[in-house]
Formats: C-alpha cells, structure tokens, sequence
C-alpha cells in the first residue's frame, strides 16, 4: 500500500473477527510506532498490550464499572457517593475525557459524527438503549483479541501528549498497512484500575488514551467513514 491508500483505509474498527494477532505482528507494529518523532527523542510512553484472559478480565471490569455508573443516574445523592466510593467508580481526572458537552463546533461535530454512526448501526437516534449497548461495546474492545493503552511520564509536560499522539498514529497505520484494525478509545482512559491490576505500570505514568487492536471483521459499522473538515475550514484566513 502507498502512504495515500494506508492513510485512506486506517478508519477506526468497531468490530473485529476474533483471529488472534501473533505477538510477531505486535512487536512489529510496536517498532514501526517507536519509529515516531519525540521531543528531543524522549519517548515518554509506556505501553500495555493485554491479550487471552487478562483481557477479559479486564473488558469485564470495565464494563461492571460502566454498568453500574449508568445505574447510578437513578440513585439518590448519598446512595450515589457511597456506591461510586465502593466499586471505584470516579473517573480518570488525570487526561480526563470531557463529560457532558463539548464546547462549541466540537458538540456540533461530534453530534454529526455519532449520529452518523447510529446510522449505519440501523440505531434511531430515540433508541437509548441501543445506544447505550453499542457505547458498552467500548469496554469489551468491540471484540477485539489485543488491547493496548498508552501511558505518559507526565513530568515532560504537554510534550509527552504530542508524542504519545504521534506514537499512536504511527501504530494505527502501521497496523492498517499489515491488514490491521484500531480504535482509539478515550472510553478506555475512564477507569485504569482494572489495567493496573494485571501490568506494573512505572509510577507517576499517566494512562492517556486505549486502542482496540485486531482483524476488522466484515460487519456493517466498519464502512463508516465520517466526513473530514475541508481545507477551508482548516486554514487560518490572512489578516487584511
Ligand atoms: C483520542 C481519541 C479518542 C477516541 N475515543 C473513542 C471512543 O471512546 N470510542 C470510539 O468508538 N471511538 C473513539 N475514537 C475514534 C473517533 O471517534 C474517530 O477517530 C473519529 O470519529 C474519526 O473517524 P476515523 O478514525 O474513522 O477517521 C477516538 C479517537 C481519538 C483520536
């Protein structure tokens, strides 16, 4: 594949077959990723691959914790404080995810681009509990046998972001390039307890973002391709 085809066909996989990924493709996809650009070469990243029954034990964490953060929409104040404080529920406030609205455009495009998604999901937009099923599918890495997540040392300030952004582009292509699938998930940045149960994460790592990573299956959700802002809404105009 050409650069144009592999940047063409890397779209985020939303379900996968469950073909096992040898751990010679994910080495080689580690190293295609190390490949990246860093602030003055730091590389400040640390990285989880969980696989088998780990990774099970961990989509089933996750998803008790969102199961049971939905149930407690329900509940009165007190019942809630207690029950968050008991199962652990608080989220990542690190690299947090904005809960709730996103300012501005971003809400706009957003909308757009989960609607669009509920679309080709055959999901009417009243649907909530299709809904809130197919967002459940985050935490069980849409099927997916690999799952990774990205840590920073954050002591390298915003720089270790932008690297750790870099690195993960260079890991999806590099993984679209060998027949691959990802998907980056903020939905896996919520809760890192169920990953640190299982790896050493060095301390003071901060967990930045989790990718679902496997063989795209055929299913109808991977053909969605969410239109891309133009050049025109991209570029700063000139002053007069
Ligand atoms: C930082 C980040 C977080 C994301 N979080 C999620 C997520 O939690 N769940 C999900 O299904 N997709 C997630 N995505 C995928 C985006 O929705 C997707 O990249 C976007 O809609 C554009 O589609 P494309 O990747 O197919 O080009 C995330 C992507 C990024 C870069």
């Amino acid at each position: 594949m050409t650069f144009e085809e592999t940047n063409k066909n890397r779209r985020s996989i939303r379900d996968f077959k469950n073909t096992p990924v040898s751990d010679e493709i994910i080495n080689q996809v580690l190293k295609e990723a190390l490949e990246a650009p860093s602030s003055s070469n730091t590389q400040p990243f640390k990285v989880v691959v969980a696989k088998g029954d780990i990774l099970k034990k961990i989509g089933e964490d996750l998803t008790f914790k969102y199961n049971t953060g939905q149930k407690l929409r329900k509940l009165n104040i007190f019942s809630k404080i207690y029950t968050a404080h008991k199962y652990k529920l608080n989220v990542n406030n690190v690299y947090k995810t904005i809960q709730g609205k996103y300012p501005e455009i971003f809400q706009e495009r957003r909308v757009k681009t989960g609607f669009g998604l509920y679309k080709v999901l055959g999901i009417k937009r009243e649907d909530k509990k299709a809904r809130a099923a197919s967002l459940a599918r985050n935490f069980t890495f849409f099927d997916a046998p690999v799952g990774i997540w990205i840590f920073v040392d954050p002591k390298m300030g915003y720089t270790s972001l932008v690297d750790a952004g870099l690195f993960m582009q260079n890991l999806m292509l590099s993984a679209t390039s060998k027949g691959l699938g990802t998907c980056a998930q903020g939905a896996l940045n919520l809760w890192r307890e169920p990953v640190d149960k299982h790896f050493n994460v060095p301390k003071g790592y901060e967990l930045v973002c989790g990718l679902s990573f496997g063989y795209p299956s055929d299913h109808i959700v991977n053909s969605y391709r969410p239109e891309k802002i133009g050049l025109e809404e991209l570029l700063v105009s000139k002053r007069k």
